[in-house]
């Protein structure tokens, strides 16, 4: 069967742990699982770190990554989205996107006959989550050891980042706004693949004892048109050196990146000897021969 990859709650803990450790691995970057193969990547939204992730990691693999972006396929607009999907599967031997609506990325896995794998979705945000994974594991210890906390707005990066963690038996605690939150449903879906979830609209409460400190941006690409009234109801949410007193003495400090010091994180945190941001973008690459190799069956 196809192995598609557009979320981490997919996932078996086996094959989580199982892409983890492939994306380690130096014997399947000398297997070449993408040889003769191309990797259409498609873009709807701008990117630094999983463009040049994936363009990278394809080649390791031995494989050709073909950029594209999203308005020159232009799903739905100059052709369906399983058009283009049909046609590219022909290809290539994955194809890869980037997209507004998560709704995309399944429709193009439903009539694909080469792997699948989501770049970023409204919803999920997977190769940012293993990257997590493996940075969290190598800098604080086994996962279900830890307790992660997210402070700020529940997006995509941090459903991803709850889906791994639970599934990998951490406790994944939340500091989000009200209205910003994880729904009760959200909280249950999460508790459900094993691990244990708190959430507090209050983020001294989120972070007391965490072993790591997560956060994002509070104005997702496509919300640019809320950022005024973000900037006003996150703002009690930067993590600065205050609010990191409250976590567990020698914390991680963590952001997907791009980051943007001043609102969802001082200065002084994001640069200062706490944060392993520039460790976890450099795992993206690491995730991203991971994920590759494992949707080509390895
Ligand atoms: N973290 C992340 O996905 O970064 P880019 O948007 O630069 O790809
Ligand atoms: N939550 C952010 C992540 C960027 C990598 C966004 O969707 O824009």
């Amino acid at each position: 069967m196809t192995r598609h990859l557009l979320d981490i709650a997919s996932l078996s803990v086996d094959e989580l742990r199982h892409i983890l450790q492939l994306s380690t691995s130096h014997e399947v970057i000398s297997a070449k699982p993408l040889a003769n193969k191309g990797v259409a990547l498609i873009f709807e939204k701008p990117s630094n770190r999983t463009r040049h992730s994936m363009e990278m990691a394809v080649v390791a693999l031995g494989g050709h990554p073909v950029y594209t972006r999203g308005e020159e396929v232009g799903f739905d607009t100059r052709e369906s989205v399983e058009d283009i999907a049909r046609i590219m599967a022909g290809y290539h031997g994955v194809l890869a996107a980037r997209v507004f609506s998560h709704s995309v990325v399944e429709r193009m896995a439903a009539v694909s006959t080469v792997p699948v794998i989501n770049m970023l979705s409204d919803v999920a945000h997977p190769l940012q989550a293993l990257a997590d994974v493996i940075t969290m594991e190598e800098c604080a210890g086994p996962i279900s050891s830890l307790t992660v906390a997210w402070i700020g707005d529940y997006n995509n990066v941090a459903r991803s980042l709850g889906e791994a963690v639970c599934k990998l038996g951490g406790t994944f605690t939340l500091g989000c706004p009200d209205g910003y939150s994880a729904t009760t449903q959200e909280i249950a879906r999460l508790q459900s693949f094993g691990g244990a979830v708190r959430q507090s609209s209050d983020p001294v409460e989120a972070i007391a004892g965490a072993h790591v400190v997560h956060t994002d941006t509070w104005i997702s690409m496509g919300q640019e048109e809320e950022s005024a009234a973000r900037r006003v109801i996150f703002a009690p949410y930067c993590v600065d050196e205050t609010l990191m007193a409250h976590a567990s003495p020698n914390a991680k400090f963590m952001h997907c990146m791009p980051a943007h010091r001043g609102e969802e994180v001082s200065a002084e945190v994001f640069d200062g000897s706490a944060s392993v941001v520039i460790q976890q973008g450099h795992h993206r690459l690491t995730a991203a021969r991971g994920a590759l190799a494992w949707v080509m069956g390895k």
